[in-house]
């Protein structure tokens, strides 16, 4: 992941995101299009980063968390080295997509926006991720996993447990 969080708390941000962000803060409804790059970038929002794009942009840090906690989509905790999605768009949810949600978070034990304790795993929901014929659908990483039953969940994490 680029960038790196120096021991004073700032954060240094890659080149790509520096242009993005000067080419991008002008622009009317900017910061939207800002924060989704700098997740994009790290995996999350860090304070030290809604910090440096208040500085950069001028928008207010009361302003910038106001959208991050708006919008679910934007996290503020690094996620799991895995990233689990489970997709809760409307040919998953009517397939039982919420009861897998919880049943990921239970075998993994941990709670909405937890990472487990390893780092490994983080769950979130998200919307349509475009295959809905193999509903239910969860996604680890790049791999997509169709037709799942809360049984397969299991066998499906622990392949990823030592990668
Ligand atoms: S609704 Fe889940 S893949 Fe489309």
């Amino acid at each position: 992941m680029a960038g790196a969080v120096k021991p004073d708390g700032d954060i240094t941000f890659p080149q790509e995101l520096l242009f993005f962000i000067d080419e991008w803060k002008v622009k009317p409804g900017s910061l939207i299009m800002i924060l989704h790059k700098t997740q994009e970038t790290f995996g999350y929002i860090s304070r030290p980063s809604a910090e440096k794009l208040s500085l950069l942009t001028g928008i207010s840090l009361a302003r910038i968390y106001g959208v991050i906690t708006f919008y679910h989509f934007f996290k503020t905790t690094k996620p799991g080295k895995h990233r689990i999605s489970v997709c809760l768009g409307t040919a998953c949810y009517l397939k039982g997509a919420q009861d897998l949600l919880d049943e990921t978070r239970k075998v993994l034990g941990i709670k909405t926006d937890e990472v487990t304790s390893d780092g490994q795993f983080s769950v979130d929901p998200v919307r349509c991720v475009g295959c809905c014929g193999l509903a239910p659908v969860l996604t680890v990483g790049n791999d997509t996993f169709g037709k799942i039953t809360k049984g397969m969940i299991p066998d499906i994490i622990s392949k990823y447990k030592n990668l």
